[in-house]
Formats: structure tokens, C-alpha cells, sequence
């Protein structure tokens, strides 16, 4: 059938996790396929912790194991340890990026959160004429969240082409690709007005039945590039109108959240917005950026604390 070899396109996230032979099995160990000790998780967890910011827990041994097993398939390891060594041994091997894009959780849906769109829509009413509005959107995964930001700005400017350009980047180049397509399997339109469905995008037919093109209109509106929030130095400028950082945070630890905090704070224009997600509060930077409730922030006032009053 037509659908076959669409859902590479269209995955949204990623092959499902390896299964391990557990049938009759005991114990995990005696059932998998490539050698897999405490040792080696310790060692995934540290070098994923140093390129990505990413804080692995100690209850996600499984998960690391069942998505690295693909690539140790694929380069013919029998062991992790063989695997992490022929990785360490080429600081810059291209190996360092799957090995990325095989840890990093890229859950998404078009307009997650979607009282964050809502709160942007008002405040483009807000800056409406006075500028050209620019979006930055931090971990943008398979692109659902920079196409809603688009289809927002769309709407808010009653305009296919509004005064506004959204930057869309993240460290996996794996969902950067599929974001870049824009074709989506029907399924991740389920939740989704009809009515934008309709406006925003073009129905698969033929080789393509059961998917969905965003329109060239709303991918235009939207560049993609690489980006490791961990890097020390970003390619982007600000300033931001809004900084959306939304489900990535929840990977680092404090300090890291902090760093980063920091360094957004100078690319947010004075009456900029940033979100974060439902569960990423900025309890510990509230000297850098002030609450407004529902996890958006703006910039606190420089010199002053988050108690200091607004002019
Ligand atoms: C759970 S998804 C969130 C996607 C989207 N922001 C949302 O809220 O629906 C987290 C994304 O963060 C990206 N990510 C993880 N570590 C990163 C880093 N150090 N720099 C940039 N992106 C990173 C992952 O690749 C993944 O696509």
C-alpha cells in the first residue's frame, strides 16, 4: 500500500525504543544481545552530560540500552564498552551525533501548551507596526512548535507574510531534517482546529494519503538550524521578542538551567517574553527574569531583584 516507507517522513519522535529478547528470560542481562554493564551506563551518562547538558537518571539504564543498541547493530559492536571506546577515541567523530540524536527525547505536538500561543497572539497585538517581530524557538524537535509559532503569527497579522521571521533550532539533527520537511502523518493533526488544518496545510493524496504538508507560506516564515544550548558560542543574534524554551530544560540540572538563563537574558528585548515548560519554573534565577504566570517570563529589570516593582 501507498503508506509504505511514509513513516520514516513521518515518525514523530523516533523508531520505537529496541525490544530485548525477554520472552523466557530471567534476568535483562542473559537476554540481550550486546554486553551492557553498570560501568558503561555510568560512562553514556557522563558523556551525554558533557556534549548535551543532558542529566541522565540512574533509573534510565533500560531506556539508554534499548536506543544505543541500534548503533552498535549498525557498526557491528558486541559490547557498549567497544562501542563508547571506538566513540572517546575521535574527539570529533560524526559517531558523537547519532549517539546525540539516539539520547535525546524529542516528545512535541502542535500547539503543546497551547495558552503560550494565546499569550504571544496578544502581545503581537501589542507590538504590532512597532517592529519586525523575532521568535526564537530553542529545542524545536520536529517542528511542530515553530509551525504553531507560525500559524500564529499568520493569524495574529491576518497576513501569509507578517512582519516576522521565527528561528527554529536543536541539537538533534535527526528531528532538525524532519522539521525541515514539514510533512507530518495525519495522526499528529488530530488535536488540531479543523479550521487550521485547512488553512495551514495540504493533504497527502496518492503516494502521500495519510499525510500532511505544512504550506509553503508558514515554512518559509521558519528557519531551521543546529544548535546546542550547551555550545559556548550560539549562532543567533537577539534580540528576541520571544524565547521559547519549552521541555528541554527539564533534561539539565540547576547549574546548567542557570547558565543558559544568563545568556538568554541579554538576547530578549526589554519587553520580550519567554516560555519555558509547564514544569520548568525559573525558581532559581529570579534575578534574571520576572513571572507572569503560566510559565512566561520577562526580563526583570536591570539591577533589580524579582521583588523590584515595574515602572
Ligand atoms: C521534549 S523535546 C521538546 C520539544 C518542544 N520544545 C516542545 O515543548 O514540544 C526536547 C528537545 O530538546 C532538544 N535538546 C536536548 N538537549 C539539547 C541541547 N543541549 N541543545 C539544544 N536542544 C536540545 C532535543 O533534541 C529535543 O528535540
Amino acid at each position: 500500500m501507498a503508506r509504505t516507507g511514509m513513516q520514516s517522513i513521518s515518525a514523530p519522535i523516533r523508531p520505537p525504543a529496541e525490544k530485548h529478547a525477554a520472552g523466557n528470560c530471567a534476568h535483562a542481562d542473559a537476554c540481550r544481545e550486546f554486553a551492557f554493564t553498570p560501568a558503561d551506563f555510568e560512562r553514556v551518562r557522563s558523556l551525554i552530560y558533557e556534549r548535551a547538558g543532558i542529566s541522565l537518571s540512574e533509573q534510565k539504564q533500560e531506556m539508554v540500552y534499548s536506543r544505543l543498541a541500534r548503533r552498535l547493530r549498525a557498526l557491528g559492536h558486541a559490547s557498549y564498552r567497544d562501542y563508547l571506546d571506538r566513540l572517546e577515541a575521535d574527539a570529533h567523530s560524526p559517531e558523537w551525533q547519532e549517539f546525540i540524536n539516539a539520547l535525546t527525547t524529542n516528545l512535541t505536538a502542535f500547539f503543546r501548551e497551547a495558552h503560550h500561543f494565546e499569550i504571544l497572539a496578544q502581545r503581537l497585538a501589542a507590538w504590532s507596526g512597532r517592529r519586525r517581530v523575532r521568535i526564537w524557538c530553542t529545542a524545536s524537535s520536529t517542528g511542530e512548535e515553530p509551525y504553531s509559532l507560525a500559524m500564529t503569527l499568520v493569524e495574529a497579522y491576518a497576513s501569509w507574510s507578517p512582519p516576522a521571521e521565527i528561528i527554529a533550532t536543536d541539537l538533534d539533527t535527526t528531528v532538525l531534517a524532519t522539521a525541515e520537511r514539514g510533512v507530518y502523518a495525519m495522526e499528529r493533526l488530530e488535536k488540531v482546529a479543523p479550521e487550521r488544518v485547512r488553512r495551514f496545510f495540504l493533504k497527502g493524496t496518492g503516494a502521500n494519503t495519510g499525510r500532511a504538508k505544512v504550506r509553503a507560506e508558514l515554512r518559509a516564515l521558519v528557519s531551521f538550524q543546529r544548535l546546542n544550548l550547551l555550545d559556548p558560542a550560539w549562532p543567533v543574534t537577539g534580540a528576541f521578542d520571544a524565547i521559547f524554551c519549552r521541555n528541554v530544560l527539564i533534561y539539565f540540572d540547576k547549574p546548567t538551567q542557570r547558565r543558559i538563563m544568563e545568556r538568554f537574558r541579554p538576547l530578549l528585548a526589554a519587553d520580550g517574553l519567554l516560555f519555558v515548560g509547564h514544569s520548568e519554573g525559573l525558581y532559581h534565577c529570579t534575578d534574571l527574569f520576572r513571572s507572569l504566570g503560566k510559565t512566561v517570563y520577562e526580563r526583570t529589570r536591570a539591577g533589580w531583584g524579582a521583588t523590584e516593582a515595574r515602572a
